[in-house]
Formats: C-alpha cells, structure tokens, sequence
C-alpha cells in the first residue's frame, strides 16, 4: 500500500471517499490528531446494541477512563516482565518442533500460536480449552475483514453473536472459579479490580476477554511476521542486527513503524472538524491510516528506508494519547525474546517460496497469512 500512500499524502492528505461517505487521513499531524483529540474524534465507533460497544477501544470518556483503570490495575509492568522465561520456553518449544525440518510456514508455525498462547496463559485459560480459544479468536478477526454491508460481513456478524454466548458461558464459569479460588492470573486480576469501589459487571469482563483475545494475539503475530520479512527483504541489516544483537529492540521499533501492524484506526467525527483546509462534517467515520502516518517524510527522514538504528523514532503504531496501547510492552517482549530465539537457531534464512506473499485481507491489521521459510537448523 506504500507507493498509494506517498501520492495521497502529498495530493490530498485528507481524502473524502463519496461511495462509502468515508474520510480518510494520511499525514502524521492529522492521524495523531485524529487519535489523540477524543474531544473532535469520538471511539465510539460500534453500535451500542453490539457486543464490541463494551470493548474499552471503542469507549470515550468518562466511561472510558473508569474501564482503563480497572485493566491497568491488572495488567501491571510486573505481570507482564514475569512472563520472560514462560515465553522463552515457549519460543524453544514451538521451533523444537519444525527444527529439524529445515522448513517452515513462520504464520502457522511460530507467529500465530506464540502470542495466543501466551495471552491465554495470562488469562489463566487452561491449556486444553486453547482450541476454542483459537476459534473464538478466528471469528473476532474475520468481524474486521468483512466489507460493512456485504453478505460475508452478515454471516460473520452471526458468528460472532453464537461465539459471544458461547464465550460468555464460559467466561461467566471461569470467572467464578476464580472468585471462590483466586490464583496468580489475570483474570483473578481482573474479577477482584475496583475503581472507586466499582467492580466489573458480567459485559464489562466478557468484553476484555475479547478484546485482549483479539488484540493480543493477530497484532503481534502481524509485528513477528513482519519483522523476519523486513529482515529478509533487507539482508544487510539483517547482517548488522546478527553482529549486533544489542540493536534488537530498535529495529523492532523500526519494523512497527515500516510495517505497522494495525495500519488504520476508526474515529466519528463529534463536531465539525477542519484538517488541511478540509472541513470533514460532525457524525462521519474517519480512518486514520497509521501506516501512512509512519513513512510521513515530514516526520520521518528518508521515511522509505529500513533502517534498524533510526534514532529517533517517533511513530504511532501504538496508537497516541488515551488510547495508547496497553498491550504494547508486551508484545515489545514477545517480539524481543521470539524473534533473538528465531534468529539465534536458524541460518541462512529465506523466503520459501517465489510467489509473492498474500497479505492478510484486513484494513486494519497487515502482515502476510503465510509465511514459507528455509533455513539451516543451528542448535
Ligand atoms: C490499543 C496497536 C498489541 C491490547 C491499541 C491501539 C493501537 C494498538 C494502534 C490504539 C487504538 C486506538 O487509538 O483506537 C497494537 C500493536 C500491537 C498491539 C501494533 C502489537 C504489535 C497488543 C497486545 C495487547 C493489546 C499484545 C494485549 C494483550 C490493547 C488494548 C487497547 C489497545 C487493551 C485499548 C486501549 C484503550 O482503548 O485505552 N493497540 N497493539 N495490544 N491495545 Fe494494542
């Protein structure tokens, strides 16, 4: 989409697209704007009858605010460097498997299970129930690819409604094992939290376990897959990161400003708003396209190029202001450990395959669906 973006952005920064009554921003100043003014820009993108209006994402304040609180409470910095070792081992066991093998499909193989895996352990979803939790997960992503109106996206609205009672069976169980036996998990965390003496109520939990299933899981399989392809297409730096290993975590933060996981954002425009000389009118939905926001020559020097030691690195992939990611020194974690396991046991990786790699069909999230690799096993 890269070529695309660079002749918007510098024709028609904010573009109205009459069809769909879309408007859609393409520069750094306007997209971080858009994301960060929740007074001009409201979240409050889904309809209220549906599941997702209980989504934090989706919630301005003072609602907002209350719901944050109570998931920051759990999902403290210490929860989460815990986790290291859990994902180190992870990260061994899920490459023990195809090692010897020489090949792999990196998406299926390592990508995907990795962060559903880990975000499920941190839940406190026991291992047997992962199935599920991979469907679940599956119709909560497919709710983003289907076109709005189209016969797909009515048949994904209908799954996701079974798979919502279907979750909300379970979550409700779940939840009051862990009210009669608290246990060193994030769902204890989050059943026993309180914000000025308010809990939870049984929609607000269902839809954190939902929104962290779905959050948690394709944006940072996205960030993985992503960054061995970003390697892989530019293979002197990847030679620098090998003699380097210490430039890990900026060439990660390079990878999500490069390729950005979650490309665009929705906003409702609350009051009239004028970006670029452009008056976008009150009530009309905005997507805000991050992975423009993030090659703005304005913002970024030679924007188009890979660079694993840019300094600084100001993108927005994580969002702006407060709606910040929360899950982000997470996946920061996720991507460090896995991808230093990655590149320490294998050799000579590349593309498997000379086809070119289909991306995921999604507006919002990027990354290939497979990934094909070849490699020489190390240890
Ligand atoms: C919010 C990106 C991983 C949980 C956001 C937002 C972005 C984002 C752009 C802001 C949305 C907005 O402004 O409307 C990413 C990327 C990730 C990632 C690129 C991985 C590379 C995760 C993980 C979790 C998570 C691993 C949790 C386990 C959340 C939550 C919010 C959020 C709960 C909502 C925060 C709020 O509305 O206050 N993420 N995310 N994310 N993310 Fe992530």
């Amino acid at each position: 989409p890269y070529p695309a973006y660079e002749q918007l952005r510098s024709r028609s920064p904010v573009l109205h697209e009459p069809h769909s009554d879309l408007w859609m921003v393409f520069d750094y100043e306007s997209v971080k704007r858009a994301l960060q003014d929740h007074e001009a820009f409201s979240s409050i993108v889904a309809p209220p009858s549906a599941m997702t209006s209980q989504w934090l994402v989706f919630a301005d304040p003072p609602r907002h605010s209350k719901l944050r609180a109570l998931l920051l409470r759990a999902f403290t910095p210490r929860a989460v460097a815990s986790l290291e070792p859990r994902i180190l081992a992870l990260s061994h066991e899920l490459l023990d498997r195809t090692m010897a093998r020489g090949e792999m499909d990196l998406a299926e193989d390592f990508s995907v299970p990795l962060p559903l895996r880990v975000i499920a352990e941190m839940l406190g979803v026991p291992t047997t129930d992962l199935p599920h939790f991979k469907r679940w997960s599956d119709v909560m992503m497919a709710l983003g690819y289907a076109v709005a109106g189209s016969e797909e996206a009515a048949r994904v609205q209908r799954e996701f409604s079974e798979v919502t009672e279907e979750m909300r069976v379970y979550v409700r169980d779940l939840a009051g094992q862990r009210r009669e036996t608290p246990r060193e998990d994030l769902l204890t965390r989050l059943v026993e939290a309180e914000v000025e003496g308010e809990r939870l109520t049984e929609d607000e939990l269902l839809g954190f376990v939902q929104l962290l299933l779905s959050a948690g899981h394709e944006t940072t399989t996205n960030l993985l897959n992503n960054a061995l392809l970003c390697f892989l297409e530019h293979p002197e730096q990847l030679a620098r990161l090998r003699a380097e290993p210490a430039l890990l975590p900026s060439a990660i933060e390079e990878v999500l400003r490069y390729r950005s996981p979650v490309q665009a954002m929705f906003r409702v425009t609350r009051s009239e708003v004028s970006l670029h000389g452009q008056v976008i009118p009150p009530g009309k939905m905005v997507l805000a396209m991050i992975g423009s926001a993030n090659r703005d020559p304005r913002k970024f020097q030679d924007p188009d190029r890979f660079d694993i030691s840019r300094e600084p690195n100001p993108h927005i992939a994580f969002g702006h202001g407060i709606h910040f990611c929360i899950g982000a020194p997470l996946s920061r974690l996720e991507a460090r450990v896995g991808l230093s396991v990655l590149l320490e046991r294998m050799r000579d990786v590349a593309l498997a395959s000379d086809a070119p790699w289909e991306p995921r069909r999604a507006i919002h999230v990027h990354g290939p669906t497979r990934l094909p690799i070849r490699f020489t096993p190390g240890t």
